[in-house]
């Protein structure tokens, strides 16, 4: 069975489009191979100058495949970093959401260049509702399996990939020696770009979720994919709809993530640190 392209996905083998761009970022950077890469949500924004020395920051434009950002004014970038022991860490602050109708190539083709620039380890983030009730907005906890919502995949045709541990107990292990206290749960993610209704949010808690977002599970499939191992990790900014008394308002999704930012983002780069 062949895959019928999105209108605005690549024409192109998405493979080929992301050996382009790790060209592309081997050419603007200057380092030929990274080690590892992490994609930055709301709220971790800060972690990639405390993982080490930037060595090069690009507009994620510049880099072939990369969608013109979802939102004026808010160009994303992708940054090299070279950590303390001469690791390189590609950050990646440009995501291509799922609910930007581009089609799912697009939305993981930055985990497909991290792989083709070499990376073996994959750290996802992001900003989410919380469905447990003792978790509270700032607090930061670790992503231990999916439910792919979205009845999509980035894979195509009859590639049957084991999703089993696909965000690695190793690595979840290794977070948890930085934090011991770190929490973790089912990411649920949703299509968007709507918040979920409380009914929606019931539902994810009936079929075993306790973290709702639109983002992250169809970028690890594709991490897994390419042989990657995947560590999540997700802010939650709110309690999730009908978990909270109050409505969601975007602002407050975006003030949870400025408060909690600085601390999450050292939390983040110390396990980057730790991650071999
Ligand atoms: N639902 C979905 N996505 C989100 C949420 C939420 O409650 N908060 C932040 N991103």
């Amino acid at each position: 069975m062949t895959h019928e392209p999105h209108p605005l996905d690549f024409p192109a083998d998405p493979f080929e489009v992301a050996q382009n761009a790790a060209a592309d970022i081997a050419r603007l950077t200057g380092v030929d191979r990274h080690d590892l890469a992490v994609t930055l949500g709301s709220g971790w924004g800060r972690a990639a100058e405390l993982v080490g020395e930037t060595v090069a920051t690009i507009p994620a434009t510049e880099v072939t495949g990369f969608s013109k950002p979802a939102l004026e004014g808010h160009v994303g970038t992708l940054r090299s970093v070279r950590t303390p022991d001469g690791r390189h860490v590609l950050v990646i602050g440009a995501r291509t959401h799922y609910y930007e109708g581009h089609g799912v190539r697009r939305v993981v083709h930055s985990v497909r260049t991290a792989a083709a620039a070499g990376a073996k380890t994959m750290v996802l983030t992001n900003g989410a509702g919380g469905i447990k009730g003792a978790w509270s907005p700032g607090q930061p906890v670790l992503i231990s399996d999916h439910l792919n919502l979205t009845s999509d995949s980035p894979l195509e045709g009859a590639t049957f990939i084991d999703l089993t541990d696909l965000y690695s107990s190793r690595l979840r292990d290794v977070a948890r020696e930085v934090d011991p206290s770190l929490d973790e749960g089912v990411y649920c993610q949703f299509r968007g770009p709507q918040y979920e209704t409380p009914a929606e949010v019931q539902m994810a808690k009936t079929l075993g979720g306790h973290i709702v977002g639109m983002s992250t599970a169809l970028e690890a499939i594709a991490a897994r994919q390419a042989g990657m191992e995947v560590l999540g990790f997700s802010l939650i900014t709110n309690l999730a709809a009908g978990i909270s008394p109050t409505p969601l308002s975007h602002q407050e999704v975006i003030e949870a993530g400025q408060a909690a930012e600085s601390r999450i983002s050292q939390l983040l780069a110390d396990v980057i640190g730790r991650i071999r």
